[in-house]
């Protein structure tokens, strides 16, 4: 059994009408409408995870009487891989703005002078509340190779055994889901935005949409 995958692109909404915008090249430009639509893709995925939440019975008090309305159990973890991930972040803490945070920096250490195609990706950073038998949403927009995630993953585990994890990105590589799936345990769920076929030599998604960090926050040295 491996983590199950939940691909939203199979069925047509307001999502796809953003992840076209993202993927857009001349759009993209607008790095403003870039980090709004990262950030709306962030919302519609949290929402869809919130379906599969706990929920229990709470009374609430109206003017008007009391109604029995349905609240979270216990609020959610959420963990964003530094850079990229901080606007879908927001997006997700729009949907669930009293759950907890955490940060974990993952980068790409090229091998050589730099421009070597091969790399290692290297932790260096967490900040997380205990996620002991807490859920947490773990999020980065692209899912390349899979390998910062999987770091990203076990870093997390150093602060406690969550009850549950799911995973969300706006674009994965199938290599990218295949690499997640032989390396975190099958009670994981992974969601997409979109799934793409090919990785370069550089493992930069293909069609995908370029640099995500790059995009929404400047290039850098
Ligand atoms: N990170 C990005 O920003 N883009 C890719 O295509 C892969 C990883």
């Amino acid at each position: 059994m491996h983590a199950k995958v939940r691909n939203l692109s199979t069925v047509d909404s307001a999502l796809n009408a953003y992840l076209a915008e993202i993927r857009d090249k001349n759009i993209q430009k607008d790095s403003l409408r870039f980090r709004r639509n990262m950030e709306r893709a962030g919302e519609i995925i949290a929402y869809e995870i919130s379906k599969t939440l706990t929920y229990i019975t709470q009374p609430i008090t109206t003017p008007l009487g009391t109604s029995n309305c349905r609240v979270l159990e216990q609020q959610p973890v959420l963990a964003t891989i530094l850079r990229a991930g901080l606007v879908m972040h927001q997006g997700f803490l729009n949907v669930f703005d009293g759950a907890e945070n955490a940060f974990i920096s993952a980068y790409r250490k090229h091998h050589g002078d730099g421009n070597s195609d091969s790399f290692e990706v290297v932790v260096e950073y967490l900040a997380s509340p205990t996620i002991d038998g807490k859920t947490v949403i773990l999020c980065d927009p692209m899912l390349a190779t899979g390998a910062s995630m999987v770091l990203a993953y076990k870093a997390l585990l150093e602060r406690g055994k969550p009850k549950h994890i799911h995973i969300a990105t706006v674009i994965a590589s199938e290599a990218g889901i295949s690499f997640a799936q032989e390396n975190l345990p099958e009670n994981i769920t992974i969601w997409a935005a979109a799934i793409d076929s090919e990785l370069t030599p550089r493992s930069y998604i293909v069609p995908g949409l370029g640099d995500a960090g790059d995009l929404a926050y400047g290039e850098k040295v």
